[in-house]
């Protein structure tokens, strides 16, 4: 039987990858996708949402709809360094022979559903059977709580990509990009009581493709589909070797999509996991309770963390739902 999603995210080169998998993925029924201030400002998420379904044209279409603008209780943050002013490479530098753009932008209508609301409204649908996996900042996770914890307490599941557990962050020292943009969020959505599983630095900085891996997949796709893997990871890849010194880009969010179709990609462990809201230096932390302690003198789990990945599994998994042919 085909798992019920929504997919939350602020695409961003890794949430596009995570979305092809979705939709080459027969396990999954992409309910909706719900955009949020993250990697790019909010308008430019959604427009990069609607670029990736009017690429890949899944049927039958799921609900796009326009999330939170800002976090909870910030300024907005976004990685643009990362993953271009657009979010996903700088796309418009592609033309055809003819000169028009390769990545025409698409037109969003003016009054595109509401993110809260269409959760709400799914879960009230499908209570016990809704997964949620959030590949963002988790601003409308919580705003979604906010409105009615007792309805969104029927989620089956939430796949989380975020924080980094006793291992560095990637924005600051000690934290993740998705839980640093709203820490306020994510500290509610983790002390709300959902069934979470967090998908964090320490296993989705292991799975890294290359970039012959992207060549090798992209001749083998079909046409715009491969060139559009190409062309939306190269400044990614670009930044990589001249931060981090690295000629391949971490899957991110790729991996934590993946765990929502196969938990067996990583070994998880219940762990009581604080975010720290009020740290000059440590905002956005992850802090996991790892004492070596009775259990009973601790706060009880409050999710199962991905600490272990079995990296080869998933690039397998990865490259043969890109593309079934070659391997
Ligand atoms: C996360 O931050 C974003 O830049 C990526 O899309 C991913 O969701 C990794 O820290
Ligand atoms: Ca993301």
């Amino acid at each position: 039987m085909e798992k019920r999603v929504v997919i939350d995210t602020d695409p961003g080169v890794d949430d596009a990858l995570a979305l092809l998998l979705a939709f080459r993925s027969p396990e999954l029924q992409v309910e909706a996708i719900t955009t949020v201030n993250g990697n790019v400002p909010l308008e430019q998420a959604t427009k990069n949402a609607a670029l990736l379904l009017d690429l890949v044209d899944p049927q039958p279409r799921p609900i796009l709809a326009r999330g939170s603008a800002r976090p909870l209780r910030k300024g907005p943050i976004t990685a643009q360094s990362v993953h271009g002013s657009d979010g996903l490479g700088e796309l418009n530098r592609f033309k055809n022979p003819d000169g028009s753009p390769r990545y025409p932008h698409p037109q969003l209508p003016q009054n595109l559903p509401n993110a809260t609301e269409v959760l709400l409204d799914l879960v009230r649908r499908y209570p016990d059977e809704l997964s949620l996996i959030t590949l963002g900042p988790l601003t409308n996770l919580a705003e979604a709580l906010l409105a009615d914890r007792k309805r969104m307490k029927r989620l089956q599941e939430v796949v989380i990509m975020g924080g980094a557990v006793g291992v560095p962050g990637n924005i600051t020292p000690g934290a993740e990009f998705n839980i640093f943009v709203d820490p306020h969020a994510a500290q509610h959505v983790f002390q709300s009581g959902l069934p979470i599983k967090l998908v964090p630095l320490n296993v989705t900085e292991k799975v890294c493709l290359a970039p012959m891996q992207i060549e090798k997949l992209a001749q083998a796709m079909d046409k715009p589909l491969g060139k559009f893997l190409c062309d939306a990871t190269s400044k990614a890849m670009e930044h990589m070797k001249q931060v981090r010194r690295m000629a391949a880009i971490p899957l991110h969010d790729p991996v934590a999509l993946g765990v929502a179709i196969d938990p067996s990609i990583v070994k998880t462990t219940p762990l009581y996991i604080h975010v720290e809201t009020q740290g000059d230096i440590t905002e956005g932390m992850t802090l996991a309770d790892l004492r070596p302690i009775r259990d009973d003198l601790k706060k009880p789990p409050n999710m199962h963390v991905a600490l272990e990945v079995d990296a080869e599994q998933f690039l397998g998994f990865f490259q043969d739902r890109l593309c079934p042919r070659l391997w």
